[in-house]
């Protein structure tokens, strides 16, 4: 990537991010009042734009925020943001608010209040070697399928596993395994590919999503969305995480125990090998190169 300034939409203009500016009172930063969406291209190409659409009007919804512009008005928006950056891989970063009302107030302000609306872009590195977790008590609230900018316990949760040398926490309800502070988990127990229900306690990633039809559509092996007990996640054969900048991300080390047995104790298992190719592939139709 060159050091082109990067380019960001705010409320209808365009900026870079050195001079793109939000309102003080600007419900996001005034109360985390709004949601957001980081949509992946691969190649150049927009992946799975029609789910993350889908989703961001849920989430929308859920706070109560009117749709700030329709599907034409943003794709515009991100082939804009994509023409605009050099690396071949990037994600764009979106975010809706309640807007800036002239004074801070808990109660919502009324429909002359527009939304505030970003929207940037960022290369997409490539990931080295697999993912170590520790697991943490899930400290989020009640609708955690709701796609909030609202992320303090998610990047406290992921500060503790960056000071114990891992990458990634995986946040654990009553026992059970829910998904990690930025990603959603799989695993394999025996021959069944295990994930999370989507629920209120977890987001319903996309990548999640995509990777479950693939591996229905193409039967590539069992898939069964069921919660996760602690204990069967540290007997587990294989875990990988799932997120829209990290694809498929082995699991090598849950709280210091290396995962699997055997000649794959601590490696990426056979399984998610041959998911990720299967991913791969669908990234990048036509043989694309990444
Ligand atoms: N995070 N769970 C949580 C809590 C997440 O924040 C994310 C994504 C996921 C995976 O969702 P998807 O496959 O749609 O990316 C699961 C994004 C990438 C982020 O906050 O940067």
């Amino acid at each position: 990537m060159t050091n082109k300034p990067r380019p960001v939409y705010l409320n209808g203009e365009w900026r870079d991010a050195e001079t793109a500016r939000v309102s003080v009172f600007d419900r996001g930063y005034l109360f985390g009042d709004g949601v957001y969406e980081v949509i992946p291209a691969f190649a150049g190409r927009l992946f799975g734009l029609d789910e993350h659409m889908a989703r961001l009007s849920r989430s929308l919804a859920a706070i109560g925020i009117t749709e700030p512009m329709g599907r034409d008005e943003w794709k515009a928006v991100f082939d804009r943001l994509l023409a605009g950056i050099d690396a071949p891989d990037a994600a764009i970063y979106l975010q809706v608010t309640r807007g800036a009302p002239a004074k801070r107030d808990h109660a919502w302000p009324g429909s002359e209040v527009p939304a505030g609306v970003m929207a940037t872009v960022s290369p997409i590195g490539s990931i080295a070697g697999g993912a170590r977790v520790i697991t943490l008590p899930d400290a989020r609230w009640a609708r955690c399928d709701i796609k909030s900018i609202n992320l303090l316990p998610n990047t406290m949760a992921r500060q503790q596993a960056l000071e114990k040398g891992c990458d990634e926490a995986v946040l654990v309800r009553d026992g059970l395994v829910m998904e990690g502070a930025a990603t959603n988990l799989f695993a394999v127990i025996g021959d069944r590919l295990v994930t999370a229900p989507t629920g209120p306690s977890l987001l319903a990633g996309i990548t999640r999503g995509l990777l479950l039809d693939l591996v229905r559509r193409e039967q590539l092996v069992e898939a069964e969305e069921s919660f996760i007990t602690e204990s069967a996640l540290r007997e587990a054969d294989e875990v990988f995480l799932t997120s829209s900048t990290k694809d498929l991300w082995p699991v090598v080390e849950i709280d210091g125990q290396p995962v699997g047995s055997g000649a794959h104790a601590g490696r990426a298992g056979p399984i998610t090998r041959q998911l990720d190719q299967h991913f791969q592939a669908l990234k990048h139709p036509q043989g694309s190169s990444r």
